[in-house]
């Protein structure tokens, strides 16, 4: 049976938005499983979608339908802002050796567990009139025991300062929370635009200055960070310490960046990105290794940080490698789009999960 995608990647981000996701039958019955806690808060299960694939109730409630308890609001703003023009989705080959560039291809595995895609949608969001709005629907349409996070991000200009950048992060994660987020995520890294936006997360110190203001504005709300990949375990670590007790946990990793071509050399998303985020398959193992070594750090200095986990969850047995390596969490980021009923697989096969 050939695949269904969920997402159109012919159509346009505000396409897929109106249209919902689309998928090839109904909803299987989803286990009942124990309660756990994530973050302090209860949960079903410890199994969710990241930011991305879900920009609104239309997308989410059905996914939430489906048993996937942690649910990621995608990075929105404080003014409404444009996707990039399409393409903003492809799937690609690996190359071999793995690490250089990837190359798109139109035929992805007939195996969903073995895909790899690439994105460059540049951050698009809503105006905060709808996303304030949606927000609160979708918390109304939410069982007991799923959480609802909104991933935030601020928009700044080449002149903009570290508090004006944190204070627009702070505006928007405050209306995130008033709209009924249970949990508010600073999106601290983006591969794929070109700003401040995309690489806080590699100053710690700046991170500090951004953080804190965010924080002031949350309460009692739990602050995941979301981050990327490091250049050596000694900024990983300056980061995590420099976070402890400002935020509750990190999400990682955000895509990792690689030259993404057609065969003949030209870049799939336009000659201005010679790099963009992959995800699924091809980043996998460096995923779970990194979140390996934020566990390692944490234990090492002692850190009030949890770790949910994302990079290339498309089988049961990636949630089960992420678990093993010390995650709290496990979230997909791309594989719901063409495996909508992972976490009842999950949940069939670890309740404990
Ligand atoms: C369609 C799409 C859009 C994304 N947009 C965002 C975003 O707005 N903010 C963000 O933090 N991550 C975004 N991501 C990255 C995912 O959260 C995740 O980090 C990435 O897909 C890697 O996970 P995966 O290998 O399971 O796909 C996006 C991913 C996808 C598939």
């Amino acid at each position: 049976m050939s695949i269904q995608f969920a997402y159109d990647i012919h159509q346009t981000w505000e396409e897929n938005c109106a249209r919902g996701p689309q998928f090839s039958e109904p909803c299987p019955a989803v286990p009942e499983t124990p309660m756990k806690s994530f973050l302090g808060l209860p949960v079903r299960s410890r199994i969710g979608i990241a930011a991305g694939l879900l920009p609104n109730s239309r997308w989410i409630l059905p996914y939430a339908q489906r048993g996937f308890d942690i649910l990621t609001y995608k990075t929105v703003r404080s003014a409404a802002h444009p996707s990039y023009p399409l393409p903003n989705w492809v799937f690609v080959e690996e190359s071999f050796p793995p690490g250089g560039p990837v190359f798109v291809t139109t035929t992805p595995p007939k195996d969903p567990g073995q895909i790899s895609s690439a994105v460059c949608f540049g951050m698009p969001s809503f105006s905060p009139e709808y996303w304030r709005e949606d927000v609160q629907r979708t918390r109304a349409g939410l069982r007991h025991g799923q959480l609802l996070v909104v991933s935030v991000v601020a928009t700044s200009g080449e002149t903009s300062s570290l508090a004006e950048i944190g204070d627009d992060f702070a505006r928007c994660a405050a209306w995130a929370a008033e709209a009924g987020a249970h949990v508010v995520e600073a999106n601290l890294s983006c591969p794929n635009v070109a700003s401040a936006e995309g690489t806080l997360y590699q100053d710690a110190s700046a991170s500090r200055t951004v953080v804190g203001h965010i924080r002031e504005a949350l309460g009692d709300i739990p602050l995941l960070l979301k981050i990327g990949t490091f250049a050596t375990t000694d900024a990983l670590r300056t980061f995590l310490c420099t976070m402890d007790g400002l935020a509750k946990g990190v999400t990682l990793v955000n895509c990792i960046r690689r030259p993404i071509m057609h065969r003949d050399g030209r870049p799939a998303f336009g000659p201005q990105f010679s790099t963009a985020g992959v995800l699924g398959r091809a980043i996998h193992e460096p995923s779970v290794s990194i979140v390996r070594a934020v566990r390692k750090c944490i234990e090492a200095d002692n850190l009030g940080l949890s770790i949910a986990a994302v990079g290339g969850a498309s089988t049961v047995r990636d949630f089960a490698d992420f678990f093993a390596a010390g995650a709290d969490a496990v979230l997909c980021g791309s594989s719901p789009m063409y495996q909508p009923n992972l976490a009842i697989d999950a949940k069939h096969a670890h309740p404990e999960w």
